[in-house]
């Protein structure tokens, strides 16, 4: 592990300016995993009850036009992995990660038979680096997954996944949006960003998630993100990236 951790040194990824020196300390690191290992649990056992839950999302369907589809996909927060499976069914092979051992046991099960080849579960909590070779993927993908960090945790999760994809190789993010009605309630905690019901999360513009991409080259960076889940809440404008490694 420690030889690992020195090939694959993320402070080598220099921050960009303003967002030096404020890595969380390692308890702090610790508390934040139990609390969303905990939490999610509780919110994987509310999704399995919602129609959307087994729906490939809206994203991933508009991602077909624009993802490689075939070689290796990362799936990043799968969640209960409706899109991990929507992208081997696609002709990718796919690994699907999340924090929550127990997301990762619901999508596991429903996956049928033929999908299994092509199809691995790994268990990674992102307030940790990711622990996977220099490029290996062509593509990496996070649907509602990572906006829950703070400025320096966000911008080593997208030097890893600079790191980790293949030349050409591409990414896709689907983040909260500051038009959410949630953004400005719970306890404030960061530039917005909120501490609400037990979980952190920040609230993105194409402005505010600038300063994290600049690695890749832009395909798409706008505010025509749609889910269902928060269709359903009346919630619009999730920002949407996506860029290639150059
Ligand atoms: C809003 S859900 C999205 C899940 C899935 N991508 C989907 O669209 O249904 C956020 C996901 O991120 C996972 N997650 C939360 N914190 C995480 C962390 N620190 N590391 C990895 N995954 C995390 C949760 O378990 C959850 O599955």
């Amino acid at each position: 592990m420690a030889e690992w951790l020195k090939a694959h040194d993320s402070k080598s990824c220099r921050p960009p300016k303003g967002l030096e020196g404020s890595n969380p300390s390692p308890s702090a690191i610790l508390i934040i995993f139990f609390m969303s290992f905990e939490s999610w649990s509780k919110l994987h056992e509310r999704y399995e009850r919602q129609e959307w839950i087994d729906r490939p999302s809206i994203f991933a369907e508009q991602m077909r036009e624009l993802l490689p589809l075939n070689g290796d996909l990362l799936d990043l927060g799968a969640g209960q992995g409706q899109d991990s499976r929507f992208f081997a069914e696609n002709g990718l092979r796919v690994v699907s990660t999340d924090i929550s051992e127990d997301a990762l046991e619901r999508s596991r099960s429903k996956t049928p038979d033929q999908l299994r080849d092509h199809m691995q579960w790994q268990q990674l909590g992102l307030s940790e680096p990711i622990r996977f070779d220099d490029a290996s993927f062509d593509a990496v993908y996070a649907h509602m997954s990572l906006h829950y960090f703070d400025d320096a945790t966000l911008h080593r999760i997208m030097c890893d996944i600079h790191r980790i994809l293949r030349s050409g190789g591409m990414i896709a993010l689907l983040v909260n949006t500051v038009r959410d009605p949630e953004c400005g309630t719970g306890e404030s905690v960061g530039h917005d960003t909120f501490r609400i019901h037990g979980v952190m999360k920040r609230f993105f513009s194409p402005e505010t998630l600038r300063p994290f991409i600049t690695e890749f080259e832009p395909v798409l960076l706008d505010v025509n993100g749609e889910s269902y889940k928060d269709h359903a809440k009346g919630i619009h404008h999730l920002v949407r990236f996506v860029g290639r490694k150059v």
